[in-house]
């Protein structure tokens, strides 16, 4: 009599991040190694609803570690709000059925705050044994100290701000640079720094344009140029209608910035010309943000996030979000990161690093 293996399966939803195929890796070698059989679900919570699953064997899996994007794709169907016609149906109930259906002994789902958001329900509603894991560059998921994506992330917009100091320099031109990262600083913060940008602003600690071209001004003519890190959100009153939102919002309500005709970049340069006369570019750093090879410390990460959810699936323990604490993989519950909380650069953080700028 044939025992039937246990079976895993693997998700990845929302923007893609440098480490989701190192989580993947991390899950299935630890899953492999112990005999249980191994299938990815594609393109996230989409593919719960079309049944659509790839076996992950060892050859699949063979060298993706280092690889960016995911190897299982992603998309950012939400399982709450699903387009049927003009209607928006809550296909949680359906899409545990179906997960039901696929006798899965465990289900790992990786991806940020809006993904966990939906494997809670699913955990909590129907039981579905879900364990995820903290992804986005964003660095905005709460629970964790840590989210996959963001070093890798911050490193190569520190590069691409780098790169453009000579360029202005030569052109004596203001550059508005913008960064990625929604509703929390985090990677402007650590990309502006790592780049040596002049000027750095996040929606956490917002100024006013009077203050911000005071400081363009004195750095221009301190230096000749200026480098400005923006937030590709940012909370100015005086000139938040200012931004066309054409873009619309995504399945989570997210503004679809990457749609924008015109963001917050554009916006500063073109207040920078208006009120002190000086030459300004907006730069848009774009979806090549989330792109290239994880870092050396998110592939470190990701590859033990992995083998902890499954090692927490192995000892029955669901609900859970593996979080990264004091340098380790640490299970939490799913509600801490879940429910539509987004974590925030703090205070200290912020005066510490900005205290360091021109
Ligand atoms: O993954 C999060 C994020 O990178 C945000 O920083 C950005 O606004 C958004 O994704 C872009 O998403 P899309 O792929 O839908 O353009």
């Amino acid at each position: 009599m044939s025992i039937r293996k246990k079976r895993l399966a693997i998700l990845t939803g929302g923007g893609p991040a440098p480490g989701f195929n190192a989580v993947i890796y991390g899950a299935a070698k630890a899953a492999l190694d112990a005999g249980w059989e191994v299938l990815g679900i594609r393109d996230g919570w989409k593919g719960v609803l079309d049944g659509r699953t790839m076996e992950l064997d060892y050859t699949a899996i063979e060298g993706i570690q280092i690889r960016g994007g995911t190897i299982l794709g992603t998309s950012r169907t939400n399982l709450a709000k699903v387009k049927v016609g003009k209607q928006t149906v809550d296909k949680i109930a359906e899409g545990a059925g179906l997960i039901r259906e696929m006798g899965l002994d465990a289900l790992i789902a990786n991806g940020g705050e809006d993904t966990i958001s939906v494997a809670e329900r699913l955990w909590q509603e129907h039981q579905i044994p879900v364990i995820c894991t903290p992804k986005t560059i964003d660095g905005d998921v709460c629970g964790t100290e840590r989210t996959y994506g963001l070093d890798t992330a911050a490193n190569w917009v520190g590069r691409a701000i780098a790169g453009l100091h000579e360029d202005f320099a030569s052109t004596h031109y203001v550059a508005v640079v913008e960064v990625m990262g929604r509703k929390a600083g985090w990677l402007p913060l650590y990309g502006g720094i790592a780049g040596g940008a002049h000027m750095i602003l996040v929606p956490e600690f917002p100024r006013t344009i009077e203050d911000i071209c005071q400081n363009v001004a004195r750095i221009y003519k301190q230096f000749g140029y200026c480098i400005i890190a923006v937030a590709e959100e940012l909370n100015m009153d005086d000139l938040a209608g200012h931004i066309s939102e054409s873009g619309g919002a995504d399945n989570f309500g997210h503004a679809q910035i990457a749609l924008r005709e015109k963001g917050w970049a554009k916006v500063i340069a073109d207040e920078i010309v208006e009120r002190i006369k000086l030459g300004a570019r907006p730069v848009v750093l774009g979806h090549a943000q989330r792109g290239g090879p994880p870092s050396a410390f998110d592939v470190a990460m990701c590859l033990q996030l992995g083998q902890t959810a499954f090692t927490s699936a192995l000892h029955g323990v669901f609900g859970k979000l593996i979080s990264w604490q004091g340098e380790k993989p640490v299970p939490v519950d799913l509600a801490l990161a879940g429910g539509g909380k987004t974590r925030q650069v703090p205070r200290e953080l912020y005066e510490a690093l900005i205290a360091t700028l021109p």
